[in-house]
């Protein structure tokens, strides 16, 4: 069944957005195409969009058990959720646990470094900048989140972290870091957005040693290491198999 009824407001990568007949709820839609290094890496993998619509929906429903506002509001199809109309704040927020990726290529950190306390890193959300990594200084140069919302942020993407990184060890995954976006809502709320699926989670699969055979995330597709649908499906599968044991 069709549920968008809407206009198309926003097309992302890997998302659309759509408007409903409720000027403060929009409509998310999950597609199947996968981009990486700023999509100049670009490919379709069939069922990607309903395994993250799944994936993030569930971890949603997780956040606002535990007290986190986010933008989820209900699942529509296998593909589509219903949300409420944020201002989105144009940062992208990583918290790493264990050093690997952008972070190992950029300083010389040892690859698999444990990371206590988790690190931070901020980075400006535009495409055509290549989404760069910010400094304290250049937040406050640029203007656009004053003090006391980006201390918030941060507090609650810390909150965040220990809520996965608890619910993933009880599932044998490893979150080894993720991207959060934050808007704000009609009523000036700050709330967690976008997406938390293994498009923008690395996650590692606790019962293998194998550093190749062990991930179960986008860097799959990252390093053209195939599987990537099993892979996701997998980590659903651990989710609505916790599901199932806490009803
Ligand atoms: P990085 O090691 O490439 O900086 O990525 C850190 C985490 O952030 C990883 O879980 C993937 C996620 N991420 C996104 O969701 N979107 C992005 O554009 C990038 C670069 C990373
Ligand atoms: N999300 C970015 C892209 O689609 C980068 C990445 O995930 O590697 O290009």
């Amino acid at each position: 069944m069709n549920h968008i009824q809407g206009d198309l407001i926003y097309e992302g990568k890997a998302k659309r957005i759509y408007t409903t007949k409720n000027p403060d709820e929009v409509l998310v839609e999950f597609k199947n195409d996968a981009t990486a290094f700023n999509a100049k890496k670009h490919s379709k993998i069939d069922g990607k969009g309903r395994l993250n619509c799944l994936i993030s929906v569930a971890l949603f429903k997780l956040l606002e058990t535990s007290g986190i506002k986010t933008h989820f509001l209900e699942l529509q199809s296998e593909t589509l959720f219903l949300a409420k109309k944020i201002t989105i704040i144009p940062l992208e927020v990583v918290i790493r646990n264990v050093a690997t990726g952008s972070l190992c290529r950029e300083t010389p950190i040892i690859e698999g470094t444990k990371l206590d306390p988790p690190l931070l890193d901020l980075y400006y959300k535009d495409d055509e900048l290549g989404d760069p990594i910010l400094t304290e200084a250049r937040i406050k140069l640029l203007d656009f989140i004053d003090d006391l919302h980006l201390q918030e942020i941060e507090k609650i993407a810390r909150e965040v972290n220990l809520i996965l990184v608890k619910y993933f060890f009880l599932l044998d995954l490893s979150l080894v870091d993720f991207k959060l976006e934050f808007g704000f809502d009609v009523d000036g709320n700050l709330i967690v957005a976008d997406e938390i699926s293994p498009d923008n989670c690395r996650l590692w699969d606790r019962t293998k040693s194998d550093p190749k055979d062990r991930i179960l995330d986008k860097d799959r597709f990252r390093q053209d290491l195939g599987g990537v649908i099993d892979a996701y499906g997998e980590i659903l599968k651990r989710i609505q198999g916790n599901s199932r044991k806490a009803t």
